[in-house]
């Protein structure tokens, strides 16, 4: 309480110094003060040649990075992987990147393509791991079965509707994959097909 009543009188006189020039502007135009700030976070970040996106809180932030991950990637259907045990808003695709409980009824997570995998909670960790870097060693390791499943399963899926077998992905048991396409081995065609199919992983 103390500090912020000697810090509010100079947030509340810059706030109301831009209220009274210009109190609102959309995120499509851009704006003066927003400019700078970007420039200074840019600073403090060193992160050079970077651009900065304004949003209006975490939950929104999180979906925003999905969104950036797949454009750039170029896989608008890419899978994400959280962590279980983590809160990342309470927007319907945030409570499907969360690994909670007490949200996960309401947002199915595998038709976010978001997979949730152990986190490396070395108190109770829960892969056989006999100390704190053997667990966070086993968990990375946990990630990359996962990545290397997804793959897999792109591979498997090409052109089906999601439908047939259960899932032998890790953390993916809810997720029904795709059934074995009929051709799937052997022909350029159907090895164009695979990698057009993986490059949307
Ligand atoms: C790690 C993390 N991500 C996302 C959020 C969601 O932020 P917001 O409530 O601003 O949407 C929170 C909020 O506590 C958070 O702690």
């Amino acid at each position: 309480m103390q500090q912020s009543r000697t810090s509010a009188p100079a947030v509340v006189g810059a706030l109301r110094a831009q209220a009274e020039r210009l109190c609102f502007v959309t995120n499509a135009w851009g704006a003066e003060p927003r400019a700078r700030l970007a420039q200074l976070l840019l600073e403090k970040s060193g992160f050079e040649g970077g651009r900065v996106f304004f949003t209006l809180g975490g939950a929104d932030a999180n979906e925003h990075a999905v969104k950036f991950a797949r454009q750039v990637s170029g896989k608008p259907h890419g899978w994400v992987i959280t962590r279980e045990r983590s809160y990342h808003g309470a927007s319907y695709a945030a409570m499907a990147l969360s690994g909670d409980a007490r949200t996960s009824a309401q947002a199915d997570a595998a038709a976010y393509r978001v997979l949730h995998v152990p986190p490396p909670y070395a108190y109770r960790c829960p892969f056989p791991a006999g100390d704190d870097a053997a667990c966070g060693r086993a968990a990375a390791e946990h990630i990359a079965a996962v990545i290397d499943s997804l793959a897999t399963v792109a591979l498997r899926g090409m052109g089906q509707e999601l439908a047939g077998e259960e899932s032998s992905v890790a953390g993916m048991q809810r997720y029904r994959l795709p059934a074995r396409p009929p051709a799937v081995d052997g022909g350029v065609a159907a090895h164009h097909r695979r990698q057009r199919h993986a490059r949307h992983l």
